[in-house]
């Protein structure tokens, strides 16, 4: 048995996909993982940030094995999407032309900042995938912090800053999820979630290394400076976290699966199709930062 887990894991192939973020692997089968390969996916992916996959066909009693070997899933009430049938757990991310995304106005973010423990991260399964379009972007808030010049990592060294959920799922911004009685109930309690406070440096809990913990679709200030100075630093950093180098950005294909650490990266559906996009998503408990 030993030698059958050491000869699977073997053939497990982790290619870089660009020099800041994101490893492809292949030669796995996610819904029979041993315990060594899943050594080595949990390696990939404190190194890598986001792992991808593709070819995978995965039934959801399948996904929500695989989900459960990163940790424990998060309460299905902790989110606005709606949810697989027999499976809480499983966010159904269900678009097309009637019910489209939030085109323009999605934006920027690492999520549930909004929370005093944001999520460790999340195992998104693509099932419908439109012929173009429909890429999601990732960012290394790790090489974000890296580039920054030494004084303005001084500078952010033991600040806080407020996160407030509603900053992203305001009406303002996503008004066509609150329209029937259901929804007008949800933006209430989202409205009323107090806001919390996060370390703007972020030291990841495995790694050790430091992490941007700043995000455009969540963050409201930095504390302990007075408003215009906040809107001002805050302005350049989501800046910053735009820069190219920083990304990776993925064209899904049905059967890819990816899962990301959500302590140092922040994310970017781009919202660009009119066919069917449709994904399972599970996302797993994390820590309070620090
Ligand atoms: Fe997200």
């Amino acid at each position: 048995m030993r030698k059958t887990q050491i000869a699977a894991a073997a053939r497990l192939l982790v290619r870089k996909r660009v020099p800041a973020i994101g490893a492809s692997i292949d030669g796995v089968d996610l819904a029979r993982v041993t315990d060594a390969q899943f050594a080595e996916l949990h390696a990939a992916l404190i190194a890598h940030h986001v792992i991808f996959f593709r070819d995978q066909q995965l039934t959801p009693e399948n996904l929500l094995a695989f989900a459960r070997r990163w940790g424990e899933p998060q309460a299905a009430t902790e989110s606005s999407f709606g949810k697989l049938d027999d499976f809480p757990e499983i966010d159904v991310l269900d678009y097309d032309a009637t019910r489209p995304p939030y085109v323009t106005k999605e934006m920027w973010h690492t999520d549930f900042t909004g929370r005093e423990r944001p999520t460790m991260g999340s195992v998104l399964y693509a099932l419908e995938i439109p012929e173009s379009g429909g890429d999601t972007i990732w960012v290394s808030l790790v090489a974000a912090y890296d580039a920054l010049s030494d004084r303005m990592k001084q500078y952010l060294a033991g600040m806080r800053a407020e996160h407030r959920t509603v900053k992203a799922f305001g009406d303002d911004i996503r008004s066509n999820l609150w329209k029937d009685d259901a929804g007008k109930r949800r933006f209430e309690q989202i409205k009323a979630l107090a806001p919390v406070e996060h370390p703007a440096i972020r030291t990841h809990p495995v790694s050790g290394r430091k992490a941007l913990f700043v995000n455009e679709g969540y963050t409201t200030r930095l504390l302990g400076v007075d408003r215009k100075e906040s809107d001002a630093v805050l302005g350049y950093l989501f800046d910053h976290l735009r820069t190219p180098e920083f990304q990776i950005r993925h064209h899904w294909r049905k059967g890819d699966l990816v899962v990301w650490d959500n302590r140092i990266t922040q994310h970017y559906a781009v919202a660009d199709y009119a066919a069917r996009r449709l994904m399972y998503r599970i996302t797993i408990k994390g820590d309070k930062p620090d």
